[in-house]
C-alpha cells in the first residue's frame, strides 16, 4: 500500500468559544491517494469548505492531524508552511481572487514570484500555462476585463503554474454558466487524467461529483458516506 498523499486523522475544527463555540468538523479521518479525484459533497454549512481549508493547510485543525505524503504538517509554520503549500498545491476557488488591475500574466505567475523564481523564468512558465488554457492572447489584459470563464481559466492557469501535485477546487463552476462550467470542468479532469494531478473538489453539482473517482459526503461536520464511483 502506498503512502497517501493526504491523510487526516480525527480532525476537529471549532470556531468561537464558550457558548459561541461551533463545531464545524467533529472528527474527520480520511486518506487520499495520489492521482485520485475526490468530490466533497454535502449541504450548505455541513463543513465542506472548512475541511478543504484544513486539508490544504490554509487553516489549522483545533484537534487531530493532517499528514502530507506521510509527514505531519502540524509543526509547519511561517515560511516552510507557505513553501509547502505553494509548491504542492494549486487552488481554484469560486471567488476568483485575481488582482483586478494586474495583468493576467502577473496574476498567473504570482505563486512563482512567492517561490522566488526569477522574472524571465516566471514569464516563460506563465506564458506556457496561458497557452495551454488558450489565454495567451489575454496575457497583457487587466484581469478585471476578462469574462467569467476567462477569469476561471486564469485561476486554473495560476493553480497549474507551479506544477502542483494536488488541485483544490471549491465550487469551481459555481459562478459560471453551464457551457463555460463544462469547459472548466473538462480542463480540470483533463489535467487529472493526463498529468495525474490529484483533484479534490467541493461541489453542489451532482454531475461534477459523479465524474470523480470518489465522493465523500459530509453532514454536520462528519463523513457520513465515502463511496467509490463505478467507472
Ligand atoms: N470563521 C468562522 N466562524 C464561525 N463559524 C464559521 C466560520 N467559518 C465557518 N463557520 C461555520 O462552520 C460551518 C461550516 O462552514 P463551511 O464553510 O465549511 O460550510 P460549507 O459546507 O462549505 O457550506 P457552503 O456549501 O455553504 O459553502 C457553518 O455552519 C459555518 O457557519
Ligand atoms: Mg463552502
Amino acid at each position: 500500500m502506498t503512502t497517501p498523499i493526504l491523510s487526516a486523522r480525527d480532525v476537529r475544527k471549532s470556531y468561537g468559544r464558550g457558548s459561541n463555540r461551533f463545531d464545524a468538523l467533529k472528527g474527520v479521518s480520511l486518506d487520499i491517494h495520489e492521482g485520485e479525484s475526490v468530490a466533497i459533497i454535502g449541504r450548505s454549512g455541513s463543513g465542506k469548505s472548512t475541511l478543504m481549508h484544513v486539508l490544504a493547510l490554509l487553516d489549522t485543525p483545533t484537534d487531530g492531524t493532517v499528514e502530507l505524503a506521510g509527514a505531519d504538517t502540524g509543526t509547519l509554520r511561517g515560511a516552510s508552511l507557505n513553501r509547502t503549500r505553494n509548491t504542492t498545491f494549486g487552488f481554484v476557488f469560486q471567488q476568483f481572487f485575481l488582482t483586478p488591475n494586474a495583468s493576467v500574466l502577473e496574476n498567473v505567475v504570482l505563486p512563482l514570484k512567492i517561490a522566488g523564481v526569477g522574472r524571465r523564468e516566471r514569464r516563460r512558465r506563465g506564458l506556457a500555462v496561458l497557452e495551454q488554457l488558450e489565454l495567451a492572447d489575454k496575457a497583457r489584459n487587466a484581469a478585471v476585463n476578462l469574462s467569467g470563464g476567462q477569469k476561471q481559466r486564469s485561476v486554473i492557469a495560476r493553480a497549474l503554474v507551479n506544477d502542483p501535485r494536488i488541485i483544490f477546487a471549491d465550487e469551481p463552476t459555481g459562478n459560471l454558466d453551464t457551457a463555460t462550467g463544462a469547459v472548466v470542468e473538462d480542463l480540470l479532469f483533463g489535467l487529472h487524467r493526463e498529468q495525474g494531478i490529484t483533484l479534490i473538489v467541493v461541489t453542489h453539482d451532482e454531475e461534477l461529483a459523479a465524474r470523480c473517482d470518489r465522493r465523500i459526503h459530509i453532514r454536520d461536520g462528519r463523513i457520513v458516506d465515502d463511496e467509490a464511483v463505478a467507472a
